[in-house]
């Protein structure tokens, strides 16, 4: 039988306990001071970072968002119902993270990763921190690989490629959440992830986006990050950011993804707000003065990541509203200038029935056009020509004045176009169907129709072309002829 050697593991550890000594140990110790509207003032504390988790007694915790003189200002991430003034608050050392990875598909979870669907807490084995460095430009590819967008003007005219940055704007109500929920249906069957993040929006919107994703089939591929109107603006503020770490996570894992902030504009409100409760001091003109940083430091997360680097991408949508249309406005300037290219809706149009509302003369694309496929961008920069004279010519039809011969063609035809270029909500067209419908009308298949007529032959077109296995490698005779035997043929009645 063994006996227990003095080498045994037993006899080691009754020897560590003879020699211990309790030796004094130094715990820094704070206490609230006040608690309120989401935040908390803590007193104490010296050696605090930002960004850091501080731990309550009774199971509270706050994020560092602001470090004063004498005081602490914290945003609330989870309130016991003993924290008071006069509670003790305890350093962490920790940041915040949130978990990530592919449990988090179908999920609706708030910023900390705390399910909202009534499912079971999302197991995740990896997480992210929320505040992340960009990736550095040695880890970048460029962005040369279009996003499908299945959207008709964005496609051609405007096109997003994977890893960019594309700005939503416009007035309340002319159709950007629409619009960038119509890009996350698109994604369906093309191997992009997306993250959809509803800030500070009512109930019934957060549930009428839900049901559009579960309806489609498109939440099987998307995580939801919500924080919503009745939410604290600690949350509203954090929300965009758990976003970008989910997506972040899929990006390095060697994934494309596509994440959508709606809206900024109620974050940079939210992030005022949190400025003005923790009386943070004031920048220059604007209030608070790192408004552009909060933005800018979000979106530079997304990028094209380089082969060696997983080659995954992580393509951004932020949303932001106007007010009268007015894109000079602070806040839309800032995010102009921080993202790629920005997609304008116009009231106007919208008011008009031109749906999707895009403005095409104040919308651009700076590096999509890189990752724009050939044969779609050699037939869409013909009829973008067209387009763009059609919009000047169209003022002078409106004194009346009688028209050349030559500029009345163009003018239908910028008439037809305008029509081809409507598209309803929630009807993603292929690649293949883009080209379809662009070669008719170059090819002039489709002059003389209009109204229903259009519309039937259009959607016959468009459901041939998706039918026909003919793909953008084949050349353009190719598509011609298929498109020409298309058209021509009777729509079913
Ligand atoms: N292409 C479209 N076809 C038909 N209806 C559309 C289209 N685009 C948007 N709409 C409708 O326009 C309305 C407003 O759109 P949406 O809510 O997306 O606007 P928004 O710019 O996000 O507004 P808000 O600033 O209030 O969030 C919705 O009822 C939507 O269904
Ligand atoms: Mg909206």
């Amino acid at each position: 039988m063994p006996t227990e050697g003095l080498d045994s593991p037993l006899s080691r550890q009754a020897v560590w306990l003879q020699n211990y000594r309790p030796r004094l140990r130094l715990v820094e110790m704070g206490k609230a001071a006040a608690v309120g509207d989401g935040v908390v003032w803590v007193e104490g504390l010296p050696s605090a970072a930002m960004d850091e988790i501080l731990r309550f007694d009774d199971g509270s915790e706050a994020l560092v968002f602001h470090l004063g003189k004498h005081r602490i200002g914290a945003i609330l991430l989870a309130e016991g119902a003993g924290l008071n003034a006069g509670a003790a608050a305890h350093l962490t050392g920790r940041g915040l993270d949130i978990g990530v990875g592919d449990t988090l598909l179908g999920r609706v979870v708030d910023p900390l990763g705390r399910p909202l669907d009534g499912g079971p807490a999302p197991h995740a084995v990896s997480r992210r921190p929320l505040e992340a460095p960009s990736p550095p430009i040695t880890a970048r590819d460029f962005v040369n690989q279009p996003l499908v967008s299945g959207n008709k003007i964005v496609d051609t005219l405007i096109p997003i490629g994977k890893g960019q940055r594309q700005l939503l704007i416009g007035d309340a109500g002319a159709g950007k959440s629409a619009l960038a929920l119509d890009l996350v249906v698109a994604q369906q069957g093309r191997a992009v992830l997306c993250v959809y993040v509803l800030i500070s929006q009512k109930r019934s919107a957060v549930v009428a986006t839900l049901d559009t994703l579960r309806r489609t089939g498109a939440l099987a591929y998307t995580c939801v990050v919500v924080a919503e109107a009745t939410a604290t603006p600690g949350f509203k503020y954090l929300a965009p950011f758990a976003g970008c770490a989910i997506a972040e996570g899929w990006m390095w894992a060697g994934r494309d993804v596509l994440v959508v902030y709606d809206d900024l504009t109620t974050h940079a409100r939210a992030y005022r707000e949190l400025s003005l409760l923790l009386r943070r001091p004031p920048g220059r003109e604007a209030y608070p003065g790192d408004i552009f940083y909060l933005h800018s430091r979000l979106l530079e997360r997304s990028t094209r990541l380089a082969a060696r680097c997983g080659g995954g991408s992580m393509t951004a949508l932020p949303l932001i509203e106007t007010e009268q249309g007015d894109i000079a406005a602070y806040i839309p300037t800032n995010l102009i200038s921080i993202t790629d290219g920005q997609i304008y809706l116009d009231p106007q149009l919208f008011a008009r029935g031109i749906l999707p509302a895009i403005d095409v003369t104040r919308s651009v694309s700076r590096i999509g056009g890189q990752a724009q496929e050939t044969a779609i961008k050699t037939e869409a920069g013909r009829m973008k020509l067209d387009y763009l004279q059609f919009l000047e010519l169209e003022v002078f039809t409106r004194f009346g004045a009688r028209l050349e011969a030559g500029i009345a063609t163009k003018i239908q035809r910028g008439r037809l176009l305008r029509e081809l270029l409507k598209q309803q909500r929630l009807s993603p067209l292929s690649p293949e169907q883009q080209m379809a419908w662009l070669v008719a009308y170059n090819e002039h298949l489709l002059d003389g129709l209009a109204g229903e007529a259009l519309a039937a032959r259009l959607t016959s077109l468009l459901e041939r072309a998706a039918a026909s296995g003919l793909t953008l490698s084949d050349g353009r005779e190719a598509w011609r002829t298929a498109a020409t035997e298309w058209v021509g043929h009777e729509p079913a009645a």
